[in-house]
């Protein structure tokens, strides 16, 4: 610690702190204009400066650091002087509007001019100045307006700092400095992803979102959570009256610590879009109109139709999916509903297309459903393996994140069969890229498990104290054979052999290793096998238990993590207890007071597959569109359409809603009262910003519903669901509203001996005690490339969209993304005639769909690639029905196709 004295004031505070800081530890905040605390300090402005006793000059105080025995005084008359000719000289060149700036109230140059006492400029406006510079309308979000800008940097630094993009620099010299986008071709054709991080950052009006322009300052804030990817970015939602004027991430979020990405950040309009159906609807066949009805006459239809289904057909011949988009108290309702209500145990979630396989994997290995550590456990990884998923694309704040730590010197290893950014990318190069074929991801990851066990690199210590020593006997046996290796493997992965043992030297030796991973992983047959495959080799090298290291599936969707922990799956109850345990079963009767089923439901496909046998009916879809998500889409919509009874509660008529008999119009997150639970197991509140529009709260109405079906269920607010949740479910038994209030956010196990939550799991010991390995003999699928569909395709996110776009493409990141397109290979396109932009079919044994091509050597040979974002292209009409043999989770990775040129 140093001592030193300010404005007559002992000050103590470590080594390094600059003295602006050490003056707010004291009650005392020095004027500033380039400096911020979330940014590294520039020293440009001068504004900051203070005296110094025994010094020359003056330095600037965010770039001074403190020294023992420092006298510093932060007002003299010379100090305040010069402040004010600093900012005399700024206000000189700046537009004198401040009455009808849009920042009026929020600008931090307003704020110095009055905090250095500026009450004249005596410079006239005649001379040389910026005040003509032309606007950049171009971003849809923002404006970028030069003639206001102070040329502090701050934007310049953000963008390079916090969003790693780089998108901007400061170009010119002197008096001609300016702020230039890419290589000065505005906001948007440059690099720039909208990620807002310039806009916050910009102490004045020049950067400053179209909202603010139109509506002015907000008047209120409300705390909440993005309901967009697995990250769960903490946003304020800053209001004017109940209309929404921009979303503010929060510098105190445990996953995003002040940053976000374009989605949370900007794109919420789709909450008001006039798509949006706000009243129950109800038909008596899916070819007749929709009528408009009460909520009454919606739910006495809807149970009705149900009761008599189960008259005719049984008690099983319905069932329902929940969401993930949804709360967790919106999806423990819903399977509360159909185990007690309906009955049966025939719930599923989408999380079936997804991340299934982890669930299955993860508790195999070590015992829980989750991954391991917290995003902020990336800045100790010294090695960061990314395996088939996209972060800068699909988790960008958790990419930014990666990609800050890789900056500083972290090493990178991409097993992925597309170049995706992070390979190459502004300051980053991936030390190694295992561009394997699709559905080969189990060859290679076994394959640096044998590397690891051959070259003796297992780290013995972990592995005896932690680990079973049978199970591990049996794998080491199985996984040193020489057809493991990555000379034998090579020719069906692709990869050259000496990048692989290259790669697993470095996770095994290179200091702590983390893995990340996404869809690459599980959404194949063998997605399980390959999850349980990450698990041995993260045990065998030791690389579990301790920050910078684990095994991190980036999830899906805002509350995937949620929908799977309440309980959404077929066989088993919240907290991942199997429903045929007595136990379990018998603590949730007695809380329900209702018999449950031993048995274990159906799932997804097998409710579609039965279907379409006659042998069930129903089918209650909380906030999913199975008809463009799941695979196969024309098995899909042929199974809605012989069910007697499709109830789709949502936002907007998506393509299942097609199929249904009743619409129960949802909640946006915007009107949500909740929980989330994100990738990193963190229960973040949702806090209603606005009152439900449909004026009915979704889990009010699944109440209402479950109520008219016979089984009554009724909550006074969704805090008592949280209750009820915290009291059946041992990992949540700390958890309640008022405390997450309280603490802002906890990672699950919150416990009576872990009130405060569990950043990183297994650090003692795996939560089943021993870690197991498991032998993951590769198997390739069985769709493979012929001659007739000689080619493989797999799919993929971009930024700017969110899975099938419902949301997204009511808003303005359309401008980014108008269209899904094929990737294709140089070598594949030209031997096909197909040049960039050409209209292209693509074809597989089930389906075909036509799109424009993007030539592009990201993908290799062999390989094409799309997004599934948009209904017309449906991406999901030529996936097939593989599926992983252990949990049912779709083979979207893997299609064998043929691509034609078409008109
Ligand atoms: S745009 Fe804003 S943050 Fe960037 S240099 Fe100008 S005033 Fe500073
Ligand atoms: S919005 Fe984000 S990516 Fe774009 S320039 Fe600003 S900081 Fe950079
Ligand atoms: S990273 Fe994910 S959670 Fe965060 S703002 Fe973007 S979409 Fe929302
Ligand atoms: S705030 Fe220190 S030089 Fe600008």
């Amino acid at each position: 610690m140093i001592e030193l004295i300010i404005d007559g004031m002992a000050a103590s505070v470590p080594a390094g702190t600059s003295i602006m800081q050490a003056a707010r530890t004291v009650g005392v905040d020095i004027a500033k204009l380039c400096a911020t605390d979330s940014l590294t300090s520039f020293g440009s402005c001068r504004l900051c400066i203070v005296q110094v006793e025994g010094r020359r000059g003056l330095p600037a105080s965010c770039t001074t650091p403190v020294e023992s025995g420092m006298v510093v005084r932060t007002q003299t008359p010379q100090v305040a002087r010069i402040r004010r000719n600093v900012m005399e000289l700024y206000i000189s060149d700046h537009p004198l509007d401040c009455l009808t700036c849009a920042a009026n109230g929020d600008c931090e140059l307003q704020d110095m001019a009055g905090a250095v006492g500026l009450r004249e400029v005596r410079y006239g406006m005649d001379g040389a100045n910026h005040l003509a510079a032309v606007k950049d309308e171009s971003n849809p979000y923002f404006t970028f307006d030069p003639a206001k800008c102070i040329v502090c940097s701050r934007c310049v630094r953000a963008c390079d700092e916090i969003q790693g993009t780089f998108a901007l620099s400061i170009t010119d010299r002197g008096f001609a400095s300016k702020v230039t986008a890419g290589i000065d071709e505005g906001f948007l054709a440059s690099e720039c992803v909208s990620c807002g991080a310039c806009v916050q950052a910009c102490p004045t009006a020049t950067l400053i979102e179209k909202t603010v322009v139109d509506a002015g300052q907000p008047e209120r804030t409300v705390k909440t959570t993005c309901a967009y990817c697995g990250v769960g970015c903490s946003f304020e939602a800053q209001l004017k009256g109940n209309e929404v004027v921009r979303m503010v991430p929060s510098a105190d979020g445990g996953a995003n610590e002040g940053h976000s990405c374009v989605k949370g950040r900007f794109a919420w309009g789709y909450a008001t879009h006039h798509d949006r159906i706000l009243r129950p609807m109800i038909r008596e066949q899916i070819t007749d109109a929709w009528r408009a009805v009460s909520w009454d006459e919606a739910i006495a239809f809807t149970a009705g139709k149900f009761t008599e289904l189960q008259r005719r057909y049984g008690r099983d011949a319905i069932g329902g999916v929940s969401s993930s988009r949804c709360t967790n108290e919106e999806v423990y309702v819903v399977q509360k509903m159909i185990r007690a209500a309906f009955g049966t145990n025939n719930i599923d979630t989408c999380a079936r297309v997804c991340h299934s396989p982890t669930g299955y994997g993860l508790k195999q290995t070590f015992g829980t459903a989750a991954g391991t550590q917290d995003f902020k456990s990336v800045a100790h990884a010294d090695v960061i393996v990314v395996i088939g998923a996209n972060p800068t694309d699909a988790h960008p704040v958790f990419g930014s994140r990666l990609k800050r730590r890789l900056r500083q010197g972290a090493k990178l290893i991409v097993i992925d069969p597309r170049r995706i950014d992070l390979v190459r990318s502004p300051h980053i190069r991936a030390a190694h890229h295992l561009q394997l074929r699709p559905g080969t991801n189990v060859a290679v990851i076994n394959a640096m498990a044998h590397v690891i066990v051959t070259e003796g690199l297992v780290d013995s210590a972990f592995v005896d104290a932690r680990c079973d020593a049978r199970s591990f006997e049996q794998w080491k046996a199985f996984i040193a054979q020489p057809e493991q290796s990555p000379e034998a493997t090579a020719a069906c992965t692709g990869v050259p052999a000496a990048e692989v043992r290259a790669a697993a030297r470095l996770y095994a030796t290179g200091g702590n290793a983390a893995i990340y991973y996404g869809l690459g992983v599980t959404e194949h047959s063998q997605g399980s096998t390959m999850v349980l495959g990450i698990a041995n080799l993260a045990m065998v090298a030791g690389q579990i238990g301790r920050d910078g290291t684990g095994v991190n599936p980036l999830r899906g969707q805002n509350n995937v993590q949620g929908s799977c922990d309440m309980g959404s799956f077929p066989h088993e109850l919240p907290g991942y207890r199997h429903i045929s345990d007595d136990a379990t079963r018998h603590l949730f009767e007695q809380a329900w007071h209702v018999a449950l089923d031993p048995e274990p439901g159906l799932r997804i496909p097998n409710m579609l597959a039965l279907a379409l046998t006659g042998q069930f009916r129903g089918m209650f879809i909380q906030g999913e569109d199975l008809a463009q998500s799941d695979p196969n889409t024309r098995h899909v919509t042929a199974a809605l359409s012989a069910m007697e009874c499709v109830v789709v509660q949502d936002l907007f008529l998506n393509e299942t809603a097609r199929y249904a008999h009743v619409f129960l119009p949802g909640t946006a997150f915007l009107e949500k009262d909740g929980t989330f639970t994100n990738a990193e197991r963190r229960i973040n509140r949702v806090r209603p910003v606005t009152p439900p529009r449909t004026g009915l709260a979704e889990w009010e109405a699944v109440c209402r519903l479950s109520t008219a079906m016979g089984y009554p269920m009724h909550y006074d607010s969704a805090a008592a669901i949280m209750d009820e949740i915290a009291a059946l479910t041992p990992t949540f038994s700390g958890v309640s509203f008022a405390y997450l209030d309280q603490v802002g956010s906890v990672q699950w196990p919150c416990t009576a001996d872990r009130p405060l939550g569990t950043r990183i799991m297994h650090e003692e010991q795996f939560v089943r005690g021993r870690g197991r390995f498991l032998v993951t003999q590769y198997v390739p699928t069985d769709e493979r490339s012929t001659r007739r569909y000689p080619l493989l395709l797999t799919t993929g996110r971009i930024l700017s969209q969110y899975n099938v776009g419902t949301a997204t493409r009511r808003t303005a990141n359309t401008v980014w993304h108008q269209e899904d397109v094929l990737e294709i290979h140089p070598h594949d396109a030209e031997v096909r005639g197909i040049g960039d932009g050409d209209g292209v079919l693509l074809q597989s044994r089930k389906g075909d769909i036509t799109l424009h091509a993007r030539v592009s050597d990201r993908v290799p040979e062999g390989v094409v690639y799309t997004t599934f974002h948009h209904p017309d292209n449906a991406a999901n009409v030529v996936t097939t029905e593989y599926s992983d043999w252990a949990t049912n989770c779709p083979e979207y990775k893997v299609t064998a196709v043929e691509v034609h040129p078409v008109d």
